[in-house]
C-alpha cells in the first residue's frame, strides 16, 4: 500500500546523506526503507547531501519537479 501523502514532510535537518522514497512504498516516508526492492517498483532513492542544519520541505506526493523537495506540486494533484 502506498504510504505517499498530498503534504510535504517539513523537517529539521541535520548535515548528512539522505535517501529520499521516490517510489511512494517506504514505511519511513519520506526516506527510502528499502521497500523499492522489496515490491519489485523497478524505482530508486533520489540521494541528497544536506551540508547544514535546515528545515527541509521533502516532496511527500512524489510528483514534485524538484526532487526530493516540495515545490507545491501536490496542491495541484
Ligand atoms: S522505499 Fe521508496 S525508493 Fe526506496
Amino acid at each position: 500500500m502506498s504510504t505517499k501523502r498530498n503534504a510535504p514532510f517539513v523537517m529539521e535537518m541535520k548535515p548528512g546523506n539522505y535517501a529520499w522514497c521516490a517510489c511512494g512504498e517506504s514505511e519511513k516516508q519520506p526516506f527510502c526503507d528499502g521497500s523499492h526492492a522489496r515490491k519489485n517498483t523497478g524505482m530508486q532513492p533520489v540521494r541528497v547531501t544536506i551540508d547544514a542544519k535546515k528545515k527541509v520541505a521533502w516532496c511527500g506526493c512524489k510528483e514534485s519537479a524538484k526532487k526530493p523537495f516540495c515545490d507545491g506540486t501536490h496542491s495541484k494533484l
